[in-house]
Order: C-alpha cells, then sequence, then structure tokens
C-alpha cells in the first residue's frame, strides 16, 4: 500500500518541513535533468517537437467561450512531448485490476475507451470531434501531449467544463499503466522510470504540480535555458487540488499562497519539461497572450440545480457579515480584497505553504518568468489566499488541497468525513458538492494502489480536512441559507 512503502521523516530546522521518501534515493544520484526527463518525457535528440498538429475541422456553432483563440490552442497545439501514443493507450486495460480487466477484453472497443476515460478522468473535447480526450493534444503524430486541462478541465456533475479542476484526474495510476502495459508489450521509456518514484497524485483529482514546478525550475537558468550542474532541489511531496480559472480574473496575485504577480508568463512553467529550450518557451508568449486572455474571459458555471431564492437572499446578508471581509462581495458591484490569512489563524493543511520554500521563490522571483524580478514575488508568504467564490458549487472538492467534499462540510467543521471517496458523477444537491460515501479508515478490502487513490484519508500528509473555523459563529439556520446562497454565486 502506498503510504506503507514510503519511510516519512518530518524535520523542522530552518523553518521548513520535508519529507524523505525511501523511493527517492536512487534518483538523487541522478543529475536533476535526468530526472526531470525521466518524469516528463524521453530526452529525445534532437531537443525539438517534431510538428505542431494542424487544428482539426471546429463543430459547427461553438458557445464563445470556446470559439476563443486561446482555448484553440490549448486544445490542438502540443506544447510538451507526447508521452505514450493512441495504440499504447488501446492496450492499457490490459494492465488493470481483474475483473476489470476482465470486463474489458470482453467489451467493446468503445466501451472500452469509457472505460479508461472513467478510470484516469479523462472526457470528451468540447468543440472537438473525436480524437483525443480534453485532457490530451495530438502531438501531430498519434502521439497523446499532456495539457492544461489534464488538471484545468474536467466533469461537475456529468457536465464537462473546460476550466474547472479536473477532479477525476488520475495521473499516476495512468503513468503507472503506461509503465506496466510498455513492459508487458516489450517497450521501455526512460519516462517510466518515474512512475513509483516521483509521486504524481496520491488521490485522483490531486497532483503534486507543486514540485513538477520546483523539480523542473531547477533544470533552468534565468533565461529558462536548461543547465546540467545543480543538485537535486529539496522536495516535500504533496498534492494539490488545481484552482478553477474562472477566479483568475479577480486575483491579483497567483497560487494558494498568493506569491506571483498574476501574469501570463506564469501560465508558461508547464513548458520547462526537458526537450523544450528556453528559447522555445520564450517564443511561445504570443500563444501564452490569448491563452491569458482566454482565462480572464471564463466566468463562472450556472448551478444547474433549483435555488430557493428568498432563503439565499436571507444567506447573503449573513454572508456578508461574516465572510465577506475574506471572501468578498458578489453581483454587479462585487469588491473582493485579495487577502492571504495567516496560516495559525485559518488552520488549514500547512504543507503546501512551507513546501515551497523561500529559496525556490527567489528562483522564480530572479528568472525570465517574473521579468528578472520586476514582477511582484512574495517569497516567504505567510499563509493562505482566501478566494473568491464564484461558481463555487463547481469546482468541490474544497480547500487548496481538495480534503472537504461538499460546502456543507466546509459550514460544519466537526463533522468533516476522515476518509471519503466520491462517485464519478453523483451530485449532492442538499450539502452541495461530491457525492460520497464517508469510512473510519481505508476499507481493508483495498489493495490496489489504484483503488486506493479513490479514498481521501484526511489523516495522510498534507491532506488535513482541518481549519476554517469561521462558519462555527453560525446558527444552523444560517448555515442554511448560507448554503443556499452559496449556489448562486
Ligand atoms: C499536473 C496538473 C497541472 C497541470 C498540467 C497544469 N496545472 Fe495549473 N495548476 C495546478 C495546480 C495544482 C495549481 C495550484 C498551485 C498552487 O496554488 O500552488 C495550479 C495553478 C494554476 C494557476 C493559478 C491560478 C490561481 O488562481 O492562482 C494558473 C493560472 C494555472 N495553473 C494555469 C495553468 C496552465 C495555463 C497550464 C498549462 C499550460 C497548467 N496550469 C497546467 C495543476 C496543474
Ligand atoms: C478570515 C478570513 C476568512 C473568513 C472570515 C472566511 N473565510 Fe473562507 N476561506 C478563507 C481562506 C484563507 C480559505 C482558503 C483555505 C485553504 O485553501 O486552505 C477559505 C476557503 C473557503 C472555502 C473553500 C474555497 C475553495 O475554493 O476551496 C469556502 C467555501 C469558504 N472559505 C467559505 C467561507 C464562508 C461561507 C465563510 C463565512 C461563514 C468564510 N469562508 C469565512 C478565509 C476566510
Amino acid at each position: 500500500m502506498l503510504r506503507a512503502r514510503r519511510t516519512q521523516r518530518l524535520q523542522d530546522h530552518h523553518g521548513w518541513t520535508s519529507v524523505e521518501t525511501g523511493v527517492d534515493v536512487p534518483i538523487l544520484r541522478m543529475g536533476v535533468i535526468l530526472v526531470a526527463a525521466a518524469i516528463f518525457a524521453a530526452p529525445a535528440s534532437p531537443f525539438a517537437l517534431a510538428g505542431e498538429a494542424k487544428s482539426p475541422p471546429q463543430s459547427k456553432a461553438l458557445p464563445a467561450h470556446l470559439d476563443h483563440e486561446g482555448y484553440r490552442l490549448l486544445l490542438d497545439k502540443p506544447y510538451v512531448k507526447a508521452g505514450f501514443n493512441q495504440e499504447l493507450f488501446d492496450q492499457l486495460y490490459q494492465s488493470w485490476e481483474d475483473p476489470l480487466a476482465e470486463q474489458a477484453a470482453k467489451a467493446t472497443p468503445e466501451q472500452r475507451t469509457q472505460m479508461a476515460y472513467d478510470r484516469y478522468g479523462l472526457t470528451k473535447a468540447p468543440g472537438r470531434e473525436g480524437g483525443m480526450p480534453l485532457q490530451y493534444t495530438n502531438d501531430g503524430k498519434g502521439g497523446w501531449s499532456i495539457n492544461c486541462f489534464s488538471c484545468h478541465g474536467g466533469k461537475v456533475a456529468g457536465q464537462v467544463i473546460p476550466g474547472a479542476p479536473n477532479s477525476l484526474f488520475a495521473m499516476e495510476t495512468l503513468a503507472e499503466d503506461v509503465k506496466a502495459t510498455r513492459r508487458k508489450l516489450g517497450q521501455f521509456s526512460l519516462r517510466d522510470l518515474a512512475a513509483g518514484v516521483f509521486p504524481q497524485g496520491g488521490n485522483v483529482g490531486t497532483t503534486n504540480a507543486v514540485m513538477f514546478g520546483v523539480l523542473l525550475e531547477a533544470t533552468r537558468d534565468k533565461d529558462l535555458e536548461r543547465v546540467f550542474d545543480r543538485p537535486y532541489p529539496k522536495m516535500v511531496h504533496h498534492d494539490m487540488d488545481a484552482p478553477a480559472w474562472w477566479l483568475m480574473k479577480k486575483k491579483t496575485m497567483l497560487y494558494a499562497d498568493g506569491f506571483a504577480e498574476r501574469d501570463h508568463r506564469a501560465l508558461m512553467q508547464f513548458m520547462m519539461t526537458p526537450e523544450n529550450t528556453g528559447q522555445r518557451i520564450r517564443n511561445m508568449e504570443d500563444d501564452y497572450r490569448k491563452i491569458y486572455d482566454w482565462i480572464m474571459s471564463l466566468e463562472p458555471p450556472k448551478y444547474p440545480f433549483p435555488i430557493d431564492h428568498q432563503l439565499a437572499e436571507k444567506g447573503r446578508e449573513i454572508f456578508n457579515r461574516n465572510c465577506s471581509e475574506c471572501h468578498g462581495t458578489y453581483g454587479e458591484n462585487w469588491t473582493y480584497p485579495n487577502r492571504v490569512v495567516p496560516i495559525e489563524e485559518v488552520g488549514t493543511d500547512p504543507v503546501r505553504l512551507t513546501a515551497l520554500t523561500p529559496e525556490h521563490r527567489r528562483r522564480y522571483q530572479e528568472n525570465w518568468f517574473s521579468y528578472y524580478g520586476k514582477k511582484k514575488v512574495v517569497t516567504d508568504p505567510q499563509g493562505y489566499v482566501a478566494p473568491p467564490l464564484d461558481g463555487i458549487w463547481a469546482s468541490a472538492p474544497y480547500f487548496h488541497n481538495g480534503s472537504v467534499p461538499t460546502l456543507w462540510h466546509v459550514l460544519h467543521p466537526d463533522q468533516r468525513p476522515k476518509v471519503w471517496r466520491r462517485s464519478i458523477d453523483g451530485y449532492d444537491t442538499e450539502k452541495v458538492g461530491l457525492e460520497i460515501e464517508t469510512f473510519d479508515e481505508v476499507p481493508a478490502t483495498v489493495t490496489t494502489k489504484a483503488e486506493r487513490r479513490w479514498y481521501f484519508d484526511t489523516s495522510g500528509f498534507g491532506k488535513s480536512a482541518a481549519g476554517h473555523t469561521y462558519p462555527e459563529v453560525l446558527s444552523e439556520e444560517e448555515k442554511t441559507a448560507v448554503l443556499e446562497y452559496l449556489k448562486t454565486l
């Protein structure tokens, strides 16, 4: 089992916390660029991407927000090297556990593809007929190149919403299955070395994205050209729930701790995979201006179920008295204070805050991403941003680590589940959020890592669902009204 296999050691000196995982040891001996290569793509030479895919025909009458050039770029242009190809994807079921593998073997190819989509958190791509799921881009030769939607686009109550956090993405399960299937087929890829070595995401829907960034940044100089002589950076692996993209237009500073000023260059960190030279990254700046414009134009999705507007109106007043100082006000003359709340005060899981050290942040501050120091970078943030709550119904689970499955549980701090498991498309309209089952601990019948990732265990490292006790001052009646109001945002 995942947790048993890792030896976790916490240290607490120089103000940071580190977890050393036993499995990290072999990669410490490899150069940092090799590790990055192993995780993100094979370092094929020449270090350039082959042809860029042509846009497949667009479906007619797309809603305006999907007809935007920024969206088309994300969907159709590969920015990183493909991790595997269609042929391999179609064979992945061979590595599944039984009875799933047996069922898949008997299923039609279409059913099998759907089973794979369900297992990995993949969806159809709105505005793209057929072809790859939203979360991947064809590299022009049938290769699957991961795109931003793997973490930033997925299903909410069964509806695909580009820009919503992909709360179903099973990144590590996919990487494991790719590795196992390649092995079965007698193939080898350097990338597979990483599966099982560098944790990618301990739970479905959350990823170790912040540590990917730290690793990749350690392979770059100030101009983002690759360097080969750096020591392996300090790693504190932990999983994050991606924020909804429609909130970006209200934020002046990005990320859970608001450490980096909002700018299109911040979005380009994803491109630091080994095959991209600094030059290629910098040359893509115009694309990312368009992508940024698209993200800035996104509107939150509307709550699709009935709302009691009278009750919501009561909730609005209670919200404005108790919550607005941090989360702002909503409606035509909205306000948003961009507040960072000290960690001791908010009391949610502290791992993300300390995992990114001042040294990591300084590196970001000094390089091309922040215009060599011209953009604001906070190297020692004290807590977490109180995010805007627009479309909050659609971005469950809650808090930066995705530890709380519904808004009702946000409002009832002492009743948050210790261990929970969600359904794929179910939506709980009573509690407003994911439809879940709760447990005292992960059931003993869960034996595979793939299945284990469906259980969110709040006792895990970086997984605490504690804190944010502000709703405790409200009566039950007031909470019910606030819950109704939250549906309208
Ligand atoms: C492997 C998952 C993953 C991929 C792929 C990914 N992101 Fe993210 N993204 C995250 C996570 C997790 C965060 C939150 C990090 C934090 O707050 O520390 C985030 C944060 C962001 C933010 C900050 C939003 C805010 O409100 O603070 C933006 C903007 C963003 N990502 C854009 C992109 C773009 C554009 C791409 C593709 C070029 C991309 N991301 C690819 C996981 C991912
Ligand atoms: C003192 C500031 C403060 C007050 C007051 C406050 N919050 Fe928050 N809230 C935060 C912070 C900070 C976070 C982010 C915590 C994290 O991600 O770890 C947060 C997170 C949330 C989230 C989850 C957001 C997400 O995208 O995951 C919800 C929902 C929320 N608050 C609702 C409320 C409600 C309702 C009230 C009033 C009863 C309230 N908050 C009062 C600071 C505050």
